[in-house]
């Protein structure tokens, strides 16, 4: 895959083109790109001056997770269900920054974590609300990034299991809460948090692969059922599943990989979730991250596959920094929309993924090297050095055995 930075009129050659055929699909497709051209050449003046662009705007983005932290504006009355994400979103985001809060604060988001604790097992999106594995999984993974004894040991591991098989079904698939929908998300939030807390047990995910392999779709990308259309955060969960399970050679990886190549927009740069639709900053982690899975898994069988990067680093890069950075911080889904803290989020974890690329060979930064962001596991998105204390703590300190009486 061509790596280079590409000149404007390598972009322009790229536009869509509706072969006269006007659907709402088609011409929302025009509609982006018109704006996106815009900004590239808008860009490319601006680059022809300041050979340090593009910039990420490193401060702005570390000062609005920073207030963010403190106390939201209200629009996001409608995200109280799911404030432990937003703790995740924050404390990951600022990881990548390398700006990470004072240990007071995260001290304080251990104790909020807590009070999000379920008595039955799991964490709810905020204090007395009822346990759900995405708010689960979102706790967890910001308790490892805390990656305190404290934070370690406010996660009650005997009542998380029990919440764990609570929501498995015989056929292998996860709830996402008791009652709940059953969709891929659940299995691969149930194995990140086991796999992290080493609550993990073969048995648990019994009959899980085969579950996962039959959400491949005639495409070639993953549904959130078997029988459903293909999408890239779907798509994302099945690939990390089967590489926790250690299974990925049930899947059909050569279709899985061509579907993924052929999400990344040939004039954007950025990804689209499926196929015919736009393009999205937050699939830059979920479409993104798949690639250095598949590389990892690939590369088993061929060693010199250790450093391939099966997508334009460059072309992503390009489209998060130039089109997707809001002037007062954070990131955003594509231009014209406001900021958010979800595409704050994956728009830095997707920066990371283009410039790190398979982690094996040396990053390639889009812009100033000032511009590198901190590295992520793939499969957790946090750091892997996060994952690495937090399995090892857990596997050191099994959970204490509860007086049956
Ligand atoms: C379509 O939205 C979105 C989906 C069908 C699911 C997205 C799933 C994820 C992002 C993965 C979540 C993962 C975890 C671990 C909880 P849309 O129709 O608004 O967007 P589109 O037009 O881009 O498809
Ligand atoms: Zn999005």
């Amino acid at each position: 895959m061509e790596n280079q930075l590409r000149c404007y009129s390598d972009i322009v050659a790229e536009v869509y083109n509706a072969e006269k055929i006007i659907t709402d699909t088609s011409s929302d497709q025009v509609d982006v790109e018109s704006v996106v051209l815009n900004l590239y050449r808008q860009f490319e003046k601006n680059a022809a001056i300041d050979p340090d662009l593009p910039k990420l705007n490193r401060n702005v983005h570390s000062k609005i997770l920073k207030s963010w932290l403190n106390g939201l504006p209200k629009s996001y009355e409608c995200l109280d269900a799911s404030r432990t994400w937003i703790v995740y979103w924050i404390l990951h985001s600022l990881w990548l920054l390398n700006d990470m809060p004072a240990e007071d604060i995260l001290s304080n988001v251990v104790q909020f974590l807590s009070h999000c604790q379920h008595e039955e097992g799991g964490y709810g999106g905020g204090p007395g609300q009822f346990p759900h594995l995405g708010t689960t999984y979102a706790a967890v993974n910001a308790l490892s990034i805390v990656g305190t004894v404290e934070a370690y040991e406010s996660i009650d591991r005997s009542s998380l299991q029990k919440f764990l098989w609570s929501l498995r079904s015989v056929d292998g698939a996860f709830a996402l809460h008791r009652g709940g929908e059953q969709d891929i998300r659940g299995v691969y939030c149930a194995l990140s948090v086991a796999k992290i807390t080493n609550t993990y047990t073969d048995v648990l995910f019994d009959k899980t692969p085969e579950w996962l392999v039959g959400c491949q779709s005639y495409e070639g990308g993953f549904a959130g059922c078997p029988g459903m259309e293909a999408h890239g955060g779907y798509a994302f969960c099945g690939i990390a599943s089967l590489a926790l399970l250690n299974k990925s050679h049930l899947c059909d990886m050569d279709a899985l990989l061509r579907w993924c190549v052929n999400r990344q927009m040939r004039m954007e740069g950025g990804f689209q979730g499926r196929t015919n639709k736009l393009v999205d900053g937050c699939y830059s982690f979920w479409q993104g991250a798949a690639f250095p899975i598949i590389s990892a898994i690939l590369s088993q069988d061929n060693k010199e596959l250790i450093e391939t990067v099966f997508f334009n680093q460059s072309a992503l890069q390009e489209y998060l920094l130039v089109c997707c950075q809001a002037r007062d911080g954070g990131l955003i889904d594509k231009p014209g929309k406001h900021c958010d803290i979800y595409h704050t989020c994956y728009g830095l974890s997707g920066i990371s993924v283009a410039q790190h690329g398979t982690g094996a060979g040396d990053p390639h930064i889009v812009g100033s090297p000032r511009n590198e962001l901190n590295r992520v596991h793939p499969l957790h998105n946090v750091a892997p050095h996060f994952v690495y204390n937090a399995v090892h703590y857990f596997i050191r300190h099994p959970p204490p055995v509860k007086d049956k009486n």
